[in-house]
């Protein structure tokens, strides 16, 4: 057992610890950097953010009254690179939410070997109790405030949970207000009309087709008999499953928030997709048939991709789980509790370290373009892409087959150690 190290007893004690994403990344650290020998100052130098901004924003409100809003921006690690990272706006936001996420962008940009570090940042607010104009002074005024803090060469934020393209180019317009030149690589995420890369809204779903394909060659697998179970249709989910309906894969159940579709032949993804925009939901698609969204998650398949939230695989049901190949579209879809369970089982995981990377690929591409004034066509993006997330499962199957570990246990002694060999490199300035 490779996580033992971190196998905690399932009561419902302690299921709070269980859901907690700081835990879980600080338990996948701990393993790696264990199982990598990492000196303990080494250790503490990647558990401890670079640098930590918290900044107040008054904001006028559309009715006159003056609120103050508290955002974060928190550098992880620049040693590779620029940080890199998406900005949340959410009533919940806090800075050890968004320490832990800058965490994760450090060990996700280093798997896949692109020159970030990692970065997050955050604002407080609601943003659906908020109106259009109150979110561009919210957004405006915050990226006064980390003004110094960001920028092509510093950090490059992007859009996370609540903000959007929209958000970006209020972003990209008030940094270059500031900096007196228009300064289109300070975030990606862009429309692209002011910077942004074509294939940049498919990107994180084929980046999970891509790495199944992998996968699927790795087990002796052929696509057109491979089933597929995909939760969240939604950017990630959705793209994945247009793409591999295209490719040829099975896409057997779709499993939404309000319930889940299944056909043994297959969906047909473009109608379901258009009934979804014709009804609001995805239930009482012609082409198959409604079945229980709670148990659709453990039906028998190749693969099964949960694209939708974070902790749905945890220690309670992962030994229901029967799957092959268990490709993470979402950030943290299984607990750290979870692993040792499906390690045990034998599922084939594609961490979301690896799995979703295919979204801050195709970011880097967008920073490179917009660095170089010159704009690539769909096919080059996708080609690059393909060849970066190829290249990144084969490190991390050689890494697993290496040191006999899990595949999640590699990516983060793959990416640990790089990042540490960076530092290493570099040398400690004092
Ligand atoms: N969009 C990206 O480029 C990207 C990149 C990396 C990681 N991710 C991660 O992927 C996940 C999904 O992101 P997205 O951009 O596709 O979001 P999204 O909001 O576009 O889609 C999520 C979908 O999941 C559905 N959903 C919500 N709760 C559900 C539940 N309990 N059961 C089934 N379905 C449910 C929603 O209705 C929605 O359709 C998140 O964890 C996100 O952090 C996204």
């Amino acid at each position: 057992m490779i996580l033992e190290a971190t196998m905690p007893s399932t009561t419902s004690s302690n299921l709070e610890d269980e859901f907690n994403p700081r835990l879980s990344a600080e338990a996948r650290f701990d393993s790696a950097a264990a199982k990598l020998q990492l000196d303990d100052g080494m250790q503490k130098v990647l558990r401890t953010p670079s640098r930590e901004l918290i900044v107040h924003i008054p904001v006028m409100l559309d009715d006159g009254r003056l609120e103050v809003f508290t955002g974060y921006r928190v550098q992880h690690s620049i040693a590779r690179g620029p940080a890199k990272g998406g900005i949340r706006y959410a009533p919940d936001v806090s800075l050890d939410e968004v320490r832990a996420l800058a965490a994760w962008m450090t060990w996700k940009c280093a798997v896949v070997n692109i020159p970030f570090g990692g970065g997050k940042g955050g604002v407080i607010c609601d943003p659906p109790l908020l109106s259009d104009s109150e979110l561009e002074r919210i957004t405006r005024r915050y990226t006064a405030e980390i003004f110094d803090f960001i920028g092509p060469e510093k950090d490059v934020p992007a859009p996370d949970m609540n903000t959007n393209e929209q958000t970006m180019a209020w972003i990209m317009d008030t940094y270059s207000m500031h900096a007196r030149q228009t300064q289109a690589a300070v975030v990606t995420g862009k429309p692209i009309a002011l910077g942004g890369s074509r294939g940049r809204s498919e990107a994180t779903g084929r980046g999970c087709m891509i790495v199944t394909d992998q996968a699927l060659r790795r087990l002796g697998l052929e696509r057109g008999s491979t089933r597929v179970v995909i939760q969240g249709f939604g950017n990630v989910g959705g793209m994945a499953a247009r793409l591999m309906a295209r490719a040829g894969y099975k896409i057997v159940c779709i499993i939404e928030w309000d319930g889940a579709v299944y056909n043994a032949k297959g969906l047909d993804i473009a109608a379901l997709m258009n009934h979804r925009k014709e009804t609001g939901s995805i239930t009482g698609f012609a082409g198959g048939e409604d079945i229980d969204k709670t148990e659709a998650m453990f039906q028998e398949t190749e693969v099964l991709i949960p694209a939708a939230k974070e902790n749905v695989i945890t220690s309670q049901n992962a030994h229901r789980l029967r799957t092959r190949i268990l490709c993470e579209g979402a950030n943290g879809p299984c607990t750290h509790f979870a692993d040792p369970i499906l390690s045990d089982k034998g599922v084939f995981i594609i961490p979301d370290i690896l799995a979703n990377a295919g979204g801050v690929t195709v970011s880097y591409f967008e920073w490179v373009q917009d660095r170089q004034g010159y704009f690539w066509s769909e096919q080059m993006v996708n080609d690059r892409l393909e060849e970066i997330m190829v290249n990144s499962f084969q490190d991390v199957v050689a890494y697993a087959d290496k040191h006999g570990v899990n595949n999640r246990l590699a990516a983060y002694m793959l990416s640990l150690d790089r990042v540490a060999q960076a530092i290493r490199l570099r040398g400690i300035y004092a």
